[in-house]
């Protein structure tokens, strides 16, 4: 659940601080993108080496320093969660009055990402008005407050205030990140790679495609809350947090789509699926002595066809066009033959684009005769481009 999710960890100056080192390691155990912001309260307690080295990101601890000139706005927006702990009196009232006095209220003031809190302080102070009015404050804007718990405090006290344990840290996070995020709830199904189709036990027929922009795809929509099954031909590691079907020719694929297609929200067919497979020419090896084979070719089944034909109700179908000539019209005519709600063109013919490149440039043909253009961009960007379109094309209410 926490796979691929970007989630900044805001760590402010309390005792407490020396737990948030071990939310971190948990966090990034359970294949969460951690990146550390430090107060300077919190830099007297830990040491931001400590962070440095458990975190994904190095930590940020001043607005002054680092390679972006505009550090709390980016991680804001590209956050998918941030969870302050231990959150001070002083965070939980800047935060509850919009006021920016450092790094780490200059980021929760920026995200919109979902917000957890993690109150940890003296008893007197949790119990102060001015604490309990920000607290309220907090939640009536839908910040998740994890409550302190009641035990050993700093000097020796007892009462309530004490970070609550780790575990419950990492249930709310996850529970808060399960409910958020544009894809939340929905049912997702993507296929990449090239399949390959075997002419004998160990010879194939097989494509260029390299999976990495479907893998980008499932990566994209699993970072966006969604239930992910992933049905990939390549040979490269999938990303975290999808479930995985591993296949190899067309058939295979057609057969794992038989079982995961009828109940998925969305279909995206990244995957270039061969057309035609060879008759094998033998059960073992052929023999070079034998001399060169005569390979003889029959069709394989379209799935992105059969898909269309089966296409429920507020299912979203998407499919991929690969092209060397007149782009848009063939890929405009493959959208209408299988009833696709989107298509994802590419000209596999122009340089740095398509079959085994960091870079891909598509055109996304829709049903109303839109096309967006999206230029050159990395495989991630392209993937986001696209989850983005299909996020649009959801049923608001299923
Ligand atoms: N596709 C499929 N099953 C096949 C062939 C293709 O599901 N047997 C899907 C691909 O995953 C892709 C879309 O159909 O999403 C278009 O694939 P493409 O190879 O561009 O087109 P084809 O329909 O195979 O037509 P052509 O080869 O003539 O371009």
């Amino acid at each position: 659940m926490l796979a691929g999710r970007r989630v900044v960890l805001g760590v402010s100056g309390g005792i407490a601080a020396y737990k948030s080192v071990e939310l971190c390691r948990r966090l990034v155990d359970a294949g969460a993108h951690v990146t550390p912001v430090l107060t300077e309260g919190a830099l007297r307690f830990v040491g931001r080496t400590t962070f440095d080295a458990l975190a994904s990101e190095r930590a940020l601890v001043s607005l002054w320093e680092g390679e972006s000139r505009i550090p709390h706005t980016e991680l804001g927006r590209r956050a998918d969660l941030v969870v302050v702990a231990p959150a001070t009196a002083r965070v939980i009232g800047a935060l509850a009055n919009g006021l920016s006095t450092d790094v780490l209220t200059n980021v929760l003031i920026a995200t919109r990402a979902p917000v957890v809190v993690c109150p940890a302080m003296h008893t007197e102070m949790w119990e102060h008005p001015a604490v309990v009015a920000n607290i309220a404050t907090l939640r009536s804007r839908g910040v998740t407050i994890v409550e302190p718990e009641a035990g050993r405090l700093a000097g020796g006290d007892i009462g309530v205030g004490r970070l609550a344990g780790i575990d419950s840290i990492v249930t709310a996070v996850e529970s808060t990140l399960a409910f958020s995020g544009d894809l939340a709830g929905r049912r997702v199904v993507v296929t990449a790679g090239g399949t390959r189709e075997p002419i004998d036990a160990v010879r194939v027929i097989a494509n260029r495609s390299s999976g990495r922009q479907g893998h980008a795809i499932a990566a994209e929509a699993a970072r966006r809350g969604a239930e992910v099954v992933l049905i990939t031909a390549a040979e490269s590691t999938p990303p975290a947090g999808c479930a995985v079907v591993h296949v190899e020719t067309a058939e295979q694929m057609g057969n794992a789509l038989d079982v995961e297609a009828p109940s998925a929200d969305v279909v995206i067919m990244a995957a270039a699926v061969a057309d035609f497979r060879p008759i094998p020419i033998s059960d073992g090896k052929h023999k070079k002595s034998d001399g060169p084979p005569e390979i003889r070719l029959e069709p394989t089944r379209d799935l992105l066809a059969g898909l269309g034909s089966a296409k429920r109700p507020g299912q979203v179908l998407v499919g991929f066009a690969a092209e060397t000539d007149d782009l848009v019209a063939n890929a405009s005519q493959k959208l209408t033959a299988k009833s696709l709600d989107l298509i994802v063109a590419n000209d596999v013919s122009a340089p740095e684009v398509g079959f085994g490149h960091a870079t891909n440039a598509v055109t996304i043909l829709d049903g109303e005769g839109g096309a967006e253009e999206t230029g050159l961009l990395s495989k991630e960007a392209i993937a986001t481009r696209v989850i983005d379109r299909v996020a649009r094309l959801l049923p608001a209410v299923r």
